[in-house]
């Protein structure tokens, strides 16, 4: 079988690692992919937004399946051109793909089926949000609709701080069009959790748990980013929990998008937030995680490849998905200064270490060759996982590897996971 996987960081190299272990997958192609990606597949200089160059390349090169991760694509309907030209895809179609392309559509949808969210209202006009946010009680999160690179959430602590958030989304538009509407939603409070999913359109079935950690800086301080580390299971998430989110928010989403006429078949990510009243939803993505995939589908014991052509034809229900009974941890090193501005094209060394260690992974983010050497390319850079039998081993093992590997602006958070010594 000959994949093709679109996108270029952590995630898509995660995917490609499991896409690898496959034994009916005998070529993988990565648009654009990264320099760790290449020593998997055949990286093509095709960017994810280009897609007619992607459905022609996918025409030309015969790809039995494509597999599309990131979010930008989905939204804009890669999955709708790719399957129009004939190509099997794995991923939402635009239609479903809203689930995460519009924020105000998902809380539309879990008030009208039910699902566990918090409190909102939708605003297409500033000055209808300025007259609400009058009389809200505070703090108050404010949300522009559409994809804003996880960057357009802001939290509120008072009426003059939320009046600057409507001006920067939805009149300065610092998230662009994604700021023509703005959801305005009750600050809710407790531990955060990341649970994905497969859909195969009517069943869902669950990955393991796990955690993001959001901030630049440790203690949680500092600038909203992509992610800079994981850690999987959450000793949170405990099984009434699971329960209870199995019973009112996981498979009544996949019911209430197949009733709006809206099938989804791809990966669901439930952002959840634990809270005094019950788990809630924050967000929905349409999409792995990144970081999230780097220490979730190592732990997967299933073969990736059964698993999506499952979803694709609707027969999830026959697989029974699997994780191994341990733990993973990933650590993010960045480029000094992200999420705002760093260097990039540094020659990065060390990443040799990781072949000589089983458990141990370094997932490529922003990497690229430079004539034989590997330099950096992007904000995040490297995502480095290990295993362990518990949290706490893992978490020792990924911050052991970290030291194998140098680049001049080197930065990570030392505190990735520790919340766990709570549990
Ligand atoms: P989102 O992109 O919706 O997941 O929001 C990004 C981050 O903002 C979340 O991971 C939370 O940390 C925070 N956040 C979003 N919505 C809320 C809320 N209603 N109450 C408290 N924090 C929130
Ligand atoms: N790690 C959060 C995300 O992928 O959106």
């Amino acid at each position: 079988m000959k994949v093709l996987i679109v996108g270029g960081g952590g995630r898509e190299h995660a995917i490609a690692y499991s896409v690898a272990k496959s034994s009916q997958v005998e070529k993988i192609y990565c648009a654009p992919g990264n320099a760790g990606i290449a020593e998997l597949a055949e990286c093509v200089p095709i960017g994810a937004m280009e897609f007619e160059k992607l459905t022609a390349f996918a025409k030309e090169k015969e790809i039995d399946l494509a597999i599309v991760g990131m979010d930008d694509p989905l939204v804009g309907g890669l999955v709708d051109e790719l399957e129009a030209a004939g190509i099997r895809t794995f991923g939402p179609r635009k239609n479903a793909a809203i689930l995460e392309g519009s924020k105000a559509f998902s809380k539309d949808l879990m008030k009208k089926y039910g699902i566990p969210t918090a409190a909102y209202e939708n605003f297409d006009s500033p000055e209808a949000a300025l007259a609400y946010l009058e009389t809200a009680k505070f703090p108050i999160v404010l949300k522009a609709d559409g994809l804003a690179l996880g960057k357009g959430v802001l939290i509120c602590n008072t009426l003059e701080e939320a009046k600057e958030g409507v001006k920067t989304i939805m009149l300065d538009k610092k998230f662009g069009a994604s700021g023509n509407t703005m959801v305005v939603e009750e600050f809710m409070t407790g531990r955060e959790v990341s649970v994905l999913s497969f859909v195969d359109g009517k069943t869902i079935k669950t990955m393991t748990s796990a955690q993001d950690h959001k901030r630049a800086k440790d203690g949680d301080e500092g600038l909203n980013t992509g992610g800079m580390g994981t850690f999987s299971p959450s000793p949170f998430y405990t099984e009434e929990i699971d329960k209870f989110c199995q019973e009112h928010i996981y498979q009544k989403t996949v019911d209430a998008m197949r009733a709006e006429g809206r099938e989804f078949k791809g990966i669901i990510f439930f952002g959840l937030m634990l809270t005094a009243d019950g788990p809630k939803v924050l967000e929905y993505n349409a999409r792995f995680g990144d970081p999230e995939a780097q220490v979730v589908l190592p732990r997967m014991k299933n073969d990736l490849i059964e698993v999506i052509e499952a979803c694709i034809d609707g027969k999830l229900d026959e697989v029974d998905l699997q994780f191994e009974d341990n733990a993973a941890v990933c650590v993010v090193l960045a480029s000094d200064g992200y999420p705002l501005s760093y260097e990039k094209g540094l020659p990065i060394t060390g990443l040799e270490e990781f072949k000589k260690h089983e458990g141990y992974y370094c997932f490529h983010a922003g990497t690229r060759f430079e004539g034989d050497q590997i330099v950096t390319n992007g904000g995040r850079v490297l995502g480095i996982t290990a295993k362990g039998a518990t949290l706490k081993e893992a978490r020792a093992n990924a911050y052991k590897a970290t030291e194998w590997v140098q680049f001049a602006n080197k930065y990570m958070r030392h505190d990735i996971g520790k919340a766990i010594d709570e549990a």
